[in-house]
């Protein structure tokens, strides 16, 4: 579905990554963990078109390298950024239909802008302030808004930062009913190595840009230069 050949992009001097190549499957759940400032966004961000760069990036046999940013979201890539967006001075319901037209060529679908709300479980919040809302319900706001999209494939990045363990366990259940229940393909880039070994079919590790392995979870958390590099780094307990 989604392929990275020989990916590599340098900010002056920086190479933030670093011939990359992998391969994402139709339906997978796929991880992507690294420690700080290995390239993980920078590849969302390849991906979703937001900076030129070397080799090449296929979605459904599709080159998209050179199509801008809402072109790739029309193709069916959606995400969500590291950093929570949102508008808070608009509602839930309104943020929601920003992101049904955004991804609609014929207007506001508001069956659809209904359906995703329930789907996130947002519908007694739906006519609330998004500023008002809880880190959970920003969270699942921001899922939201992508979702209403349409995409083929979502994109995670650090979904669970910052969450306690019942909000990693909701938001574990929403990614997991994403894939199942509305069949996307997803990529999640996190910290936290469970949630990566109890969600993720795969799990890329790249650090300094470069991949170390992309294997199994199991097989890429037991890998020797994985544990040295990322493992027994602190932020495992994070
Ligand atoms: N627009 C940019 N211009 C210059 N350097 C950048 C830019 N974006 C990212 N970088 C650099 O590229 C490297 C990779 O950054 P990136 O944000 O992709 O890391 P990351 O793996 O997502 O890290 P984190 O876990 O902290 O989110 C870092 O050294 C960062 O400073
Ligand atoms: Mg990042």
């Amino acid at each position: 579905m989604l392929t990275l050949t020989n990916v590599t992009k340098k900010f002056g001097e920086l190479v933030a990554v670093n011939d990359l190549s992998f391969k994402v499957e139709d339906g997978q759940i796929f991880g992507i963990a690294g420690p700080n400032g290995a390239g993980k966004s920078t590849v969302y961000n390849l991906i979703t078109g937001f900076y030129p760069y070397e080799g090449r990036i296929e979605f459904n046999g599709r080159d998209l390298s050179g199509m801008p940013p809402y072109k790739i979201a029309k193709a069916g890539i959606a995400r969500t950024f590291q950093i929570p967006q949102i508008f808070p001075s608009l509602t839930v319901e309104k943020s929601i239909s920003v992101g049904s037209r955004f991804g609609s060529r014929d207007g506001l679908d508001e069956d659809h802008v209904a359906e995703i709300i329930r789907f996130v479980e947002l519908s007694e919040e739906k006519n609330q302030k998004t500023g008002h809302l809880n880190l959970l319900g920003k969270k699942k706001l921001m899922i939201g808004a992508a979702l209403a999209t349409k995409p083929r494939m979502l994109m995670l990045d650090e979904p669970m930062a910052g969450s306690n363990a019942n909000e990693i366990k909701a938001l574990m259940d929403l990614i997991r009913r994403i894939n199942g229940e509305m069949g996307l393909t997803i990529i999640i880039i996190e910290h936290f190595m469970k949630v990566l070994t109890e969600l993720t079919e795969k799990l890329l590790i790249i650090e300094s840009g470069a991949m170390i392995c992309c294997d199994l979870p199991e097989v890429a958390t037991s890998d020797k230069r994985v544990i040295e590099s990322y493992i027994g780094d602190a932020y495992v307990e994070r």
